[in-house]
């Protein structure tokens, strides 16, 4: 069974209990949870003897209030979602334990936050940060995963941890995805039937890119105008950004000569998705390869 928590006093009491040798893992959620959110538990449940799903629907970080107010809100289903994967704990937060009082101080991100996703959601990062930031402090977790969906948000949580000293050890998980390739997320279940036979077009996208990128092809406005080709002759999805990043400092690079993330945000009617893709050039396949079996340990941690 799992037991939920509502207030950061009650974890106080339940942390008194855990012993010395316990590895406690912590996965950030905003809820609504699905496959996705499952591949984290099971990465946190392999790794750590305890486990932690919070769910909070984190108002700092929306950067429209109407996406905040729809945002699903499905506390039961979730708790039962993470019963079935055997996660120990959901902290579920009321609004008012996480923000007593208007917040006045927040993780302020920099560059990293200036482009991608950060350039049309003002604010966004800061409040992930920060949010993420208090959830460390209150749960005091040894290792928190999180998704490559999100890949920036995961850049920026690994910088937060390095650069402000945290003590725990952030986990990359991979992509889930449908059997069509559409990345899994909470905001698919906005999809009408007609967008949701669309949406695999984004993955197709950054498929096209690694093929391109895997062949030779370095020239990014050459990758992304192949790339972007069927998507630009379909009215009913609008291209926000097709970028190729570096993968440790995320900023967009001039030409394709080491591995790149390939990153991708659309919006499908009224829903905006995102997707990336590592992907790399031919004459790295190889070097890629080695340092993937030498590096990625049990628990996975480079980019
Ligand atoms: O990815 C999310 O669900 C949220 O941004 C997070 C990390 C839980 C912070 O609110």
């Amino acid at each position: 069974m799992t037991t939920v928590i509502r207030r950061a006093a009650e974890w106080s009491k339940v942390a008194a209990w855990i012993r010395r040798e316990d590895v406690v893992g912590l996965v950030p959620t905003m809820g609504a949870l699905h496959e996705g959110h499952g591949a984290l538990f099971d990465e946190a449940r392999r790794h750590c003897s305890v486990v932690v799903a919070s769910i909070f629907v984190n108002p700092i970080q929306f950067d429209q209030a109407s996406d905040y107010d729809i945002y699903p809100r499905v506390l039961a289903d979730d708790v039962a979602f993470c019963t079935a994967r055997g996660i120990d704990y959901v902290f579920a937060p009321p609004n008012d334990e996480m923000y007593p009082e208007p917040q006045r101080v927040f993780v302020e991100i920099g560059e990293l936050s200036e482009h991608l996703c950060g350039r049309t959601r003002p604010g966004h990062f800061r409040g992930v940060g920060t949010v993420v930031l208090k959830l460390f402090h209150l749960l005091q977790p040894h290792l928190a995963f999180f998704g490559e969906k999100d890949y920036q948000q995961l850049a920026i949580v690994r910088r937060i941890v390095r650069e402000l000293n945290v003590p725990l050890r952030v986990v990359g998980v991979p992509t889930i995805r449908e059997s069509d390739g559409l990345a899994m997320s909470s905001r698919n279940r906005r999809l009408s039937a007609a967008e949701r036979l669309l949406a695999p077009r984004l993955y197709q996208a950054l498929q096209t890119a690694r093929q391109l990128i895997a062949r030779g092809e370095r020239n990014v406005v050459a990758i992304k105008g192949r790339a972007v080709q069927a998507l630009r002759t379909t009215p009913e999805i609008r291209l926000e950004y097709f970028e190729m990043i570096d993968p440790e400092s995320i900023q967009p690079v001039d030409l394709v000569n080491a591995p790149v993330r390939v990153a991708i945000a659309a919006w499908i009617g009224k829903t905006r998705l995102i997707d990336n893709l590592l992907c790399e050039p031919p004459a790295l396949a190889h070097v890629f390869a080695k340092r993937q079996t030498k590096t990625v340990g049990p628990v996975s941690s480079w980019m």
